[in-house]
């Protein structure tokens, strides 16, 4: 007779439609029952419309068909939320003083980092006002939600997604809302979002120390928190500023990105410091953390960001920054587990 394990790799492979990873994955798989000539399979129903249900149902008898010679095969669905099923690994924030210091993009890079390393991913896009994690990843679909929660975007490495930008009308519409509307947006995407099972959840936070991202950090259970910064004496300024918060919420800086640090002349190779000497390491010496990495400005990123090809890209900086950052993140997902 089949066994539980084998119409448990059948049904792995099933992808849920909208989302694209499996019912295991997603942590939807309750039980699996094989008795007096019966297959019973239990899913969670959390975040899925009648449609998807459906789907399910049948796809999970013609799977497991194949494999399971004449038993008679049922798919029952259990009400549940997101937060009943979500396991996520660890919260990882990722905050500048300033905007515009490149945070959306290391964000981005980070999940790449870790994607590539087979982690599973998520990127919580919590800069309500200017949200740009889709454009970078070329999203363009409308999440799918039913009353029991919202399916995230996934990538094409696999990374999950959910943004404002997902969900309004059309991507160039404004968001202007005030900061208790803001903070319960950041919370629903936590709430609401069926994540699944993740090593790690990214959040792209609002740029600054005032409310937005002091709301995020309380909302949301940070484990640590990744400081991005440039060269320039105003932005390496209120860096510290972003240091003394997280320190004051007593979450952990991991690391400090030094980006946008030089630009190499593609003629001569030499390098520009554009906006001044590198203040990574002093950056970082005041966060008391590793410097994971000094990114030059590079004109392919910037290409590769406005076409939503963040995933190609692939120099040795990068990987250097990659490998920095993903011992990093390994190494705060076996400490303080939970
Ligand atoms: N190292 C880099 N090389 C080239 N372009 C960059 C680099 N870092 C950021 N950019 C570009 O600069 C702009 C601002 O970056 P973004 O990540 O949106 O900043 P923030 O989230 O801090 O406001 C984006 O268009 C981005 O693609
Ligand atoms: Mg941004």
């Amino acid at each position: 007779m089949v066994t539980q394990d084998q119409v448990s790799k059948a049904i792995s492979e099933l992808l849920v439609p909208g989302v694209g990873r499996s019912l295991t994955d997603l942590n939807l798989l309750k039980s699996i029952e094989v008795a007096d000539g019966k297959v019973t399979v239990t899913v969670a129903n959390a975040a899925i419309g009648e449609g998807t249900q459906d789907w399910i149902r049948t796809k999970i008898a013609t799977s497991v068909e194949k494999i399971a010679d004449g038993l008679e095969i049922t798919t029952e669905f259990v009400d549940a939320k997101p937060t009943d099923v979500n396991q996520v690994g660890k919260v990882i924030a990722i905050m500048s003083g300033k905007g515009g210091v490149g945070k959306s993009l290391i964000t981005g890079l980070s999940a790449v980092a870790l994607a590539r390393q087979g982690k599973s991913v998520g990127i919580l896009d919590a800069d309500i006002t200017g949200p740009s994690i889709p454009k970078m990843f070329g999203m363009k679909t409308r999440p799918i939600s039913s009353k029991s929660g919202i399916l995230p975007i996934i990538s094409h490495l696999g990374i999950e997604v959910m943004s404002i930008n997902l969900m309004l009308e059309n991507e160039h519409d404004a968001v202007i809302w005030r900061g208790p509307v803001i903070s319960g947006a950041i919370k629903q995407f936590w709430e609401e979002v069926l994540w699944g099972k993740l090593d790690y959840l990214l959040v792209d936070l609002p740029p600054g120390t005032a409310d937005a991202p002091l709301t995020v950090m309380q909302t949301l259970p940070v484990n640590g928190v990744i400081i991005v910064s440039t060269p320039q004496e105003l932005a390496s300024m209120v860096v510290r500023k972003a240091v003394t918060m997280a320190q004051k919420l007593d979450k952990p800086v991991l690391g400090v990105v030094e980006n946008m640090s030089y630009l190499e002349i593609p003629e001569t190779g030499k390098r520009m410091e554009l906006f001044g000497k590198s203040r990574g390491q002093e950056v970082a010496d005041a966060a008391n953390a590793p410097l994971l990495a000094t990114l030059p400005l590079d004109p392919k990123l910037a290409a590769l960001c406005d076409a939503g090809e963040v995933e190609k890209y692939s120099t040795p900086e990068f990987d250097a920054f990659s490998k920095a950052f993903t011992e990093i993140a390994l190494k705060s997902l076996k400490s303080n587990h939970g």
